[in-house]
């Protein structure tokens, strides 16, 4: 009967990270866009964002993240805020890679 519990469990973590993934998305696409207008178009286009989604890993975005704080000053939220939004926007994310504002 184990295995009936390791299934169980299985699945409540499967469906767990899609719920978590998908309501950090809704949550997050409009934000995000804001966000990244507004703290990162000032030295690069979003093209240079888009380019990295779904490229960078967690690790690398972080350093990357890190990297542009310090180039633009940017607070601790601002970095959360951007780094959530980068780990879990979709590549080629019509919100980053679409039309340059
Ligand atoms: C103060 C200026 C500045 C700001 C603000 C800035 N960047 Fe950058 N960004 C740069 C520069 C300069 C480079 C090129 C750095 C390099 O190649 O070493 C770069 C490169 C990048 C790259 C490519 C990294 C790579 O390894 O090729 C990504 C992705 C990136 N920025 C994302 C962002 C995001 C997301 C934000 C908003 C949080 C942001 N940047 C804000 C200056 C900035």
């Amino acid at each position: 009967m184990k295995w009936i519990t390791e299934c169980f469990s299985l699945t409540a973590a499967v469906l767990l990270s899609g719920v978590f993934m998908v309501s950090a998305q809704e949550v997050n696409e409009e934000v995000c866009l804001s966000y990244i207008n507004m703290y990162c178009v000032r030295c690069h286009t979003k093209d240079r964002v888009c380019k990295a989604l779904g490229v960078q890993d967690k690790a690398q975005w972080q350093e990357t993240i890190k990297l542009m704080a310090e180039y633009g000053n940017l607070d601790k939220d601002v970095q959360e805020m951007v780094f959530n939004c980068v780990t879990s926007l979709d590549p080629g994310s019509s919100s980053v890679c679409g039309i340059q504002k």
